[in-house]
């Protein structure tokens, strides 16, 4: 048996696991906490030489090559990326793994001084996937496994001052990689910092903090060496960096993420300080009170998400500059947590989100999730003994390294391993290590150990009576999956459960980023790859994109929906005033600054600032804004901003707002009559002419062929029933869900076809003229149909109003995709203004976000452009929308309450699998929709909830269209 098939053996040569820490020489070079300053420290980082192997028997010391360090060898041409989901991408054969198993060899050179000389000497290694020897000066010394997770080997007898030599061979695949099953990437190598750290002979080997909440503060430290008359003396200092005696202490959350600094100084028999190590202390404490998840003795809610590590470029060797830009966003989204799904990060992550204010769930590296394809989950390794020394090894290397952070609220023992004595064994061990936190897994269904009842894409109505009933607290690890356009749902997840219940501690969307990689075409134009476009196989394709934000980190829609529903903020008009309820969990209110204005037809009529009251958190005032109302209603528009600077944003920073519409008396616009009109039948034409205009119906297909204004064509083809739109990741429904896309192509919805009937026109009077169709629009294959009727009444001031009205026969299928009009215009009338619902892309159940106001945009900046292309773009809620030229000149509809506007067709967004599959072309294709059938986030768990279904039923509904002049 050989090393990296033997699960029994976990490494050879590590040092046993302590909390991250840097040793300096004295207090002033350790207050800044500033690794590269410590003259003990030395990072192995940059270009090493390389040696890629197919197996490891043809590995080689003679490096042909170089890669850097850290990386994924697969972003830098060796192998390729592979996704897959759930399945492993080789037999399932434990212990065992292919002989193909690339096998890289990493040697450099590295130098030491004399100033190291009688220290202890470590090699660190934050990260290696999957397995790996390492030989100093030629000789062996050690061997490790554990892909995310620290190892550290005592390499003092074989080092020498002057140059030496460190080689390194990494096996992609081992015993290791069958608890490693993560729905990611498979990417390999040396992906984290390398360093070496010297300590004094004597010197401190661990610290444990303890930090509760109380302030009485329990430092455990481990001394190496021969410690005879060493003493350890510690030192808490303030942010100011005074020395104090937290009684009480100023207490850490994620609100107010308070950092003291503890200092830890050795000093020998003589009194000589021989080192001093940093650690940040976070006062908090973490209890379960009965069904409440407590943090400093509050029910908090988690406003979460997953984040894997991965990078567009780097693949998971995720720079220190990403991981804060990933933790600023979400702060600036109003989020508060993250679970490292699913494994243990960089140690620096926990750092920030110390420093930032996010409770984290650690969660260990291991999921065997493939063994499910397997009977009965046979031969998982969570539940076979001979594996218990790896699962438990997984769990004490995590919380070693990071037990002494304030932000970690929740330990986790992994994900989607089925449960089995393993399970156990580790709870155990993380209960002996650290008894301050809960310990979480979701594959706990039955919850034999772990303290949170844990569950993925539960449906409302069951988290709802979770919140009902009383038991351990309840939490989504996962919900709201954010693949693609989506998630749809939120609103109902926190306003109808999760701020109703304190059983319910909240939850984390999946997930925080799409992991897809970035790569060009031929032609040089930049696309993100996911499963499948490196020929890898098998593959579970674009499954791999499914975060709130896009791979290069622009936030999609989702993001932006995320941020409105967990606001801290929620207004209420009561009478004449609002009820402002504080939704954080510590803060007061006066931390926020409020600023209101009135804005009619788009334009700010009044606007003004108010104190905001201090409302303790999770409590309630009424306020009244000092407005008059005018008869020409419009909306009221509270913002609340940040008052002051915080790490993650600037003072003004808006976290929350709302919204409330003025009540006017509103009439509907007149039908314009105006000059008169002429109609004449052309053969198998209506020719409608007024003054300034002439439209065009064929009465063959009951179609608008022609609209001319002004000389102007406005209209490429005219305005057709359409129920088809672009599938959706969520309607697709990868995984389970409500299948939608599959009932809508079943009953070939995106195949109408349309039959004439009967068309008549009439001239109704000097200035109307009245052109009633009746058709049938049906799919091919079956009876079921709509029998439609649509009035057309144009006007001499040249308007035309169009009604429709159907009534369906036959099968129909449980709901329609969409339900409304879609008709072309040139290219050139790619100005769109609205009144409704913006700026963003929205849909009945993803809308919360989104503002009533004037908006404008241009088609273009109308797209989103998600990874896979889909259905994407509507915008909601709209009284009113104009496409125009340049000039002005264009059509403006008023009637229905959706819009969408595409140089695309919809089944060119049906068909493209990639961004860059999308061709433009010198038409826009607009929508005007009565309805849609909700996103939900059916591509992994439930579908949009009844309220938001479309079903199929009779219906009516009305466009008026108008051609705007330039004058
Ligand atoms: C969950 C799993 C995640 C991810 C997600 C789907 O079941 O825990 O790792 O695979 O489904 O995107
Ligand atoms: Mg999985």
């Amino acid at each position: 048996m050989n090393d990296w098939e033997n699960p029994a053996f976990i490494g050879r040569g590590r040092s046993r696991g302590h909390a991250y820490f840097f040793p300096y020489p004295d207090e002033a070079s350790a207050r800044n906490f500033d690794r590269t300053a410590s003259p003990w420290f030395k990072l192995l980082n940059g270009n090493w030489k390389f040696h890629y192997a197919p197996t490891p028997a043809e590995a080689s010391f003679d490096c042909n090559t170089t890669i850097p360090v850290p990386s994924n060898w697969q972003m830098h041409g060796f192998g390729k990326p592979h996704y897959t989901n759930v399945q492993y991408p080789f037999p399932v054969d434990p212990p065992r793994v292919p002989t193909e198993n690339p096998t890289g060899t990493y040697v450099r050179d590295f130098f030491i001084g004399d100033d190291w000389d009688g220290m202890q000497i470590r090699l660190n290694f934050e990260g290696v996937d999957s397995a790996f020897y390492v030989w100093i000066n030629g000789q062996e010394i050690g061997f490790s496994k554990g892909s995310r997770l620290p190892h550290e080997f005592d390499i003092t007898d074989h080092v020498r001052p002057g140059q030496n030599t460190i080689a390194v061979r990494v096996m992609q695949w081992s015993d290791g990689t069958y608890l490693e099953d993560q729905d990611m990437w498979w990417l390999s190598g040396i992906f984290r910092d390398v360093y070496l750290l010297a300590h004094p002979a004597t010197h401190i080997a661990d610290i444990h903090v303890h930090a509760p909440a109380t302030g009485k503060l329990k430092i455990t430290t481990t001394l190496a060496g021969n410690t005879t008359g060493y003493k350890v003396t510690t030192k808490l200092l303030d942010h100011t960096g005074r020395v104090v005696k937290p009684q009480p202490p100023r207490l850490w959350s994620a609100e107010d993420p308070y950092l003291y600094t503890l200092l830890v100084t050795l000093k020998d028999a003589a009194g000589k300080v021989v080192e001093v190590i940093p650690q940040r202390v976070g006062f908090r404490t973490i209890e379960i009170h009965g069904d409440r998840f407590l943090v400093n003795g509050v029910a908090i809610k988690i406003k979460g998400v997953n984040r894997h590590e991965s990078h567009p470029d780097l693949g998971r060797a995720v720079p220190v500059e990403a991981m804060i830009k990933d933790l600023v966003l979400m702060k600036q989204h109003n989020i508060n947590a993250v679970r490292t799904s699913h494994y243990p990060n960089d140690p620096r992550f926990y750092d920030l989100c110390d420093y930032y204010g996010l409770y984290v769930i650690d969660e260990c590296d291991l999921e065997t999730h493939g063994f499910c394809h397997l009977k009965d989950w046979a031969g998982n390794p969570t539940e076979d003994p001979r594996w218990e020394a790896a699962c438990v090894d997984r769990m004490e290397r995590m919380i070693h390294r990071d037990r002494n952070h304030a932000c970690i609220i929740l330990w986790s023992l992994g994900n989607e391993a089925h449960f089995g004595c393993n399970h156990l064994a580790m709870a155990a061990r993380a209960r002996a290590l650290d008894a301050s936190r809960p310990i979480h897994y979701e594959g706990d269904q039955e919850l034999k150990t772990a303290d949170v009842f844990s569950q993925m894409y539960t449906h409302l109505d069951k988290v709802i009576e979770f919140g009902k009933q009383t038991g351990k607290p309840f939490i989504l690890c996962e919900y709201a999956h954010a693949m693609g356009n989506g998630p749809g749902g939120l609103l109902e997840y926190w306003e109808e459960a999760i701020c109703k219940y304190d059983r319910l501690m909240g939850g984390c969307i999946w997930e925080w980023c799409d992991h897809g990689l970035r790569q060009h075409t031929a032609d040089g134009r930049e696309y993100f790859a996911y499963g499948g476009d490196f020929g890898d196989v098998p593959n579970d394709g674009n499954f791999v994109c499914d975060g709130l934000v896009f791979p290069d980190r622009q936030p999609s829609p989702g993001l932006t929906e995320y941020k409105k529903i967990i606001e801290p903020v929620k207004v209420e008009k009561v009478g004449d005033q609002y009820r402002l309820t504080n939704r954080y969990d510590f803060s007061n209110l006066d931390n926020l600054h409020l600023s209101w204005n009135v804005t009619v037809a788009g334009t700010i009529t009044k606007s003004g600032t108010t104190k905001l009251p201090a409302i303790p958190a999770r409590k309630s005032k009424l306020i009244s804004i000092p407005f008059e109302k005018t008869a020409s209603g419009g909306y009221l528009n509270l913002n609340f901003t940040l008052a002051s600077d915080t790490p993650w944003a600037t003072r003004g920073h808006e976290v929350a707002w709302a919204q409330f519409e003025l009540p006017s008396r509103r009439s509907d616009i007149p039908v314009a009559t105006g000059p008169a009109l002429t109609l004449t039948v052309s053969g198998n034409a209506l020719d409608i002419t007024g003054q300034n205009f002439a439209i065009t119906f064929d009465k063959i297909r009951a179609v608008l062929t022609g609209w001319q204004h002004e000389g102007v064509a406005l209209l490429q083809t005219g305005p057709r029933l359409n129920l088809w739109r672009a599938t959706t990741d969520n309607d697709r429904a990868s995984w389970g869900g409500q299948q939608y896309a599959k009932q809508w192509r079943d009953a070939k919805l995106d195949l109408l076809q349309h039959r004439t009937d009967s068309v008549t026109a009439e001239q109704l009077d000097a200035g109307t003229v009245r052109i009633i169709a009746k058709t049938r629009v049906a799919p091919p294959v079956t009876e079921m149909g709509f029998a439609c009727e649509s009035i057309y009444t144009i006007t001499g001031a040249g308007q035309i109003h169009l009604e429709v009205h159907g009534i369906p026969h036959g099968p129909l299928p449980a709901t329609l995709p969409r339900l409304g009009l879609q008709f072309t215009m040139p290219v050139a009338f790619d100005q769109v203004q609205w009144f409704g619902r913006g700026p963003g892309e929205a849909y009945r159940d993803t809308k919360q976000a989104q503002r009533f106001g004037l908006w404008r945009a241009t088609v273009d900046e109308l797209f989103t452009n998600y990874i896979f292309p889909q259905e994407n773009g509507n915008r909601t809620d709209v009284s009113w929308v104009r496409l125009a030229d340049l000039s002005g000149r264009g059509i403006s509809c008023a009637g229905l309450p959706n819009f969408s506007a595409h140089r695309y067709t919809t089944l060119d967004l049906e068909a493209a699998r990639h961004t860059t599959d999308l061709v433009k072309h010198d038409f826009i294709t607009v929508s005007l929709d009565h309805g849609h059938n909700g996103i939900g986030s059916g591509s992994c768990g439930p579908g949009p909830i009844e309220r938001y279904q479309l079903k199929p039923a009779e219906f009516r509904f009305a466009v008026e269209m108008r051609p705007l002049t330039t004058g």
